[in-house]
């Protein structure tokens, strides 16, 4: 849901970013109702598109034309008013029926501008176009300019006006009668017509055909002129009759004054951009003129060429400002388009960096919940372990005593039944803490190899027996019992084992790694069994320490332990255990490997056998081998000193008496005297089948007192006396 409002978040922000780089709306929309077409109203037209550009404020024209129909331009201003115009332009085809459609345009707060043309209403905001009575009155003038010219006595002038129902015919027309009037040397007429060529063609026509024939003919507008015109042709009467008009355009007026068809016209000012200035001016509040006149003049045969030749240079740069415009418009639309793909493109690489954060995090957090999986499952293994540790050793604890007492031949029946219902329960709470250990995979292969283990137990169980004889007798013979070193920190452990093995070991005790050392250095017993997580030195440590001692190294060390991983096993033969036993350990497993490991060191007098196989060598530690060979070497040096004392050779190989006579016994199970006699009859048995040295002499070579005792060990050893075998040798 958060993520969903994140997303949400940056699309409103990239819309927004949009639409704020957009073409700005117009801020002013102009309605401008043209009453017809027609060159005039053209020019006005693009002086007002052109002049949208021309101020500071952004304005938007739009101009209707409404075809010479009084009726279409009242439903068209309607039309511009109901789209929102904030100003309406209008040249109104008939001053009185417009006036409605404008009235009801102010009615709603709508400036109205009159231009060229009025309504009959005075309810307007401004007016702005060419004095019309102005007008009527300056070419009035130039008729009479002209009348004169004729030469005629009463000259006839001629005015045939435009629709009266227009503002510009009604003023047009009271401007030239009003100057006429007062001139009686010429002969004024008028004739109403309208805006159209022809009605003015069939006006002039019939009053050229009639009896009073003017030499002067004022049309209201240059297109009527040409209509007068196409009359006084037809009538031959074309360079008599001087006609005159209205507009001065330079496609139109001026052109038919350069062409000879017209003698004069007024230029009736268009302005569109004084138009645009005065909606703008009323728009933004500035101050204004309600009725605004623009000047007109006067176009003759002599300034014809002169004028023509500024309209038409107003003309193109009014087009240019067009085409410099449009130019510019489409820049822009490139500007924004530029500046669009831009800033998505920004945004994009914003949302990127975003996605790309949050996945980063998301990352981050993964791992992070990873990490603590992974520590959860370490702290749950370390929790196993522990726990193993403390559950075993007490189940070791019960299981082994009862087991005992189980064996015991002197129950009463009661009691054996009560035993037995203990041990039964014991080794189901024995099997519940291996199903509890299974639940991790390492403790699947613990209990496999412990299965192993225990079948490979089975089937040893007689040589078990056999072995445990063997060690009795062993026992028997030398009269003395194996010494073995109990490590460990449970005093219960330590009682249990020691009642287990006191009467077939002298057992050591120590609690842990530290003291344990001490003990083996000084006392160097047959054989060690250690606990590893103990306080002080753990068996581990303890385990190395041994092994890395020329006194101890060669003691086999049975580790046993709740750490029953592969990894930790491995751990404890890294050290240099010789056994690794899991808690709870089945006594008679312990027992066995106890002999086992005693009956392999047995195997080692070869070490002093000057004859020793490599292989030999290597069944024996590194360390061991070192001993072995200082010691070889130690008895070859002073072999011939028939006073020779062990503190001697002990000295010599840097032990003291009894650390000495122990490892010896050990390595070989002899002491080290027997292993000093061995030698030497070795030695002798070398020198009599390789010199030609007397039996005495070896003798004395060899270290021996007597010659007598010589021989006698010599036969004791090798089955032959010393002479016999040189006779053989001979
Ligand atoms: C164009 C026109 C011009 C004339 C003006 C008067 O529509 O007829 O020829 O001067 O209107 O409003």
């Amino acid at each position: 849901m958060r993520k969903r409002n994140y997303w949400l978040l940056y699309l409103i922000i990239l819309c927004s970013l949009l639409t704020a780089c957009s073409d700005n709306k117009p801020t002013y929309r102009i309605g401008v109702s043209q009453c017809g077409g027609g060159r005039w109203r053209e020019k006005v037209n693009s002086e007002m598109l052109a002049a949208q550009h021309l101020y500071d404020q952004s304005v938007k024209v739009e101009v209707i034309n409404a075809r010479d129909d009084t009726r279409r331009q009242i439903h068209q201003i309607d039309s511009l008013v109901n789209t929102g115009i904030d100003l309406l332009v209008v040249a109104p085809n008939e001053a009185a029926p417009i006036a409605e459609a404008v009235v009801r345009t102010r009615e709603k707060g709508i400036p109205v501008i009159f231009f060229d043309r009025k309504a009959a209403t005075d309810d307007y905001t401004a007016f702005i176009g060419g004095n019309n009575v102005e007008a009527g009155q300056i070419v009035a003038g130039y008729a009479l300019e002209l009348a004169r010219q004729s030469g005629k006595a009463k000259p006839v002038v001629l005015e045939v006006t435009a629709t009266m129902s227009t503002s510009p015919a009604m003023e047009r027309h009271q401007g030239f009668a009003a100057v006429m009037e007062q001139h009686k040397e010429v002969e004024y007429i008028c004739v109403n017509g309208n805006w159209s060529f022809e009605l003015t063609y069939e006006l002039v026509k019939q009053q050229m055909s009639g009896n009073v024939k003017p030499d002067i003919v004022f049309c209201h507008n240059d297109g009527m002129g040409m209509g007068a015109r196409k009359a006084v042709e037809e009538l031959g009467l074309e360079k008599e009759v001087k006609i005159l008009g209205v507009d001065g355009m330079p496609d139109e007026g001026i052109s038919f004054i350069l062409q000879g068809k017209l003698s004069g016209t007024y230029v009736y000012p268009t302005h569109g951009e004084k138009i645009v200035k005065l909606a703008l001016d009323i728009l933004t509040g500035q101050p204004y003129e309600r009725d605004n006149s623009l000047r007109g003049t006067m176009v003759t045969p002599e300034n014809a060429a002169q004028v023509n030749l500024n309209s038409r240079e107003l003309i193109r740069q009014n087009e240019n400002l067009i085409v410099i415009h449009e130019k510019l418009e489409r820049a822009f639309g490139l500007y924004n388009t530029q500046q669009k793909i831009l800033i998505a493109s920004f945004i994009s690489i914003l949302l990127l960096i975003v996605a790309v954060v949050l996945t980063w995090q998301a990352v981050r957090q993964v791992r992070k919940a990873h990490r603590q999986m992974k520590t959860m499952h370490e702290e749950q293994s370390r929790f196993y372990t522990n726990a193993s540790h403390q559950l075993k050793t007490p189940l070791t604890l019960i299981a082994g005593p009862m087991k005992e007492l189980a064996d015991s031949s002197t129950l009463q029946d009661k009691e054996r039944a009560l035993v037995d219902i203990v041990c039964r329960n014991v080794s189901t709470l024995e099997s519940l803490v291996s199903s509890v250990l299974n639940f991790r995979k390492e403790m699947k292969n613990m209990v496999s190899d412990e299965t192993a283990g225990e079948a490979t137990m089975q089937v040893a169980s007689s040589e078990l027996i056999q072995e445990r004889r063997l060690a009795m007798m062993k026992h028997e013979d030398t009269d003395e019992l194996s010494s073995i070193l109990i490590v460990d920190d449970n005093d219960d452990m330590l009682l249990y084992l020691k009642t287990l093995l006191a009467d077939q070991f002298y057992v050591l005790l120590a609690s842990n790694g530290q003291d344990g050392l001490k003990i083996a250095r000084e006392l160097v017993p047959d054989i060690i069994v250690s606990d590893v997580m103990m306080p002080v030195m753990d068996g581990l440590q303890f385990c190395r320490q041994l092994k890395e001692n020329a006194i101890t190294s060669h003691i086999p060390v049975i580790l046993l332990t709740a750490r029953s991983s592969d990894s930790q096993q491995m751990e404890g033969y890294e050290h240099g255990a010789d056994a690794y036993l899991t808690k709870p350990f089945n006594a008679d497993v312990l027992i066995s490997r106890i002999y086992n490991l005693l009956k392999n060191r047995q195997q080692l007098l070869h070490l002093f056998d000057n004859q020793q196989t490599a292989q030999q060598s290597q069944a024996a530690s590194t360390q061991d081998t070192l001993f072995a060979e200082q010691l070889r070497e130690a008895i070859r040096k002073h072999m011939s000193n028939s006073s020779l004392k062990m503190d001697d050779l002990a000295d010599e190989v840097g032990l003291g008496r009894v650390q000495l006579y122990r490892k010896v016994k050990a390595l070989t199970g002899l002491s080290p005297v027997e292993v000093l006699r061995q030698m030497r009859l070795q030695h002798a048995r070398t020198l009599l089948m390789t010199t030609t040295k007397t039996v005495q002499e070896i003798a004395y070579d060899v270290g021996f007192g007597t010659p007598g005792y010589f021989s006698k060990c010599f036969k004791q050893q090798y089955g032959i006396y010393p002479m016999d075998l040189r006779s053989q040798q001979n």
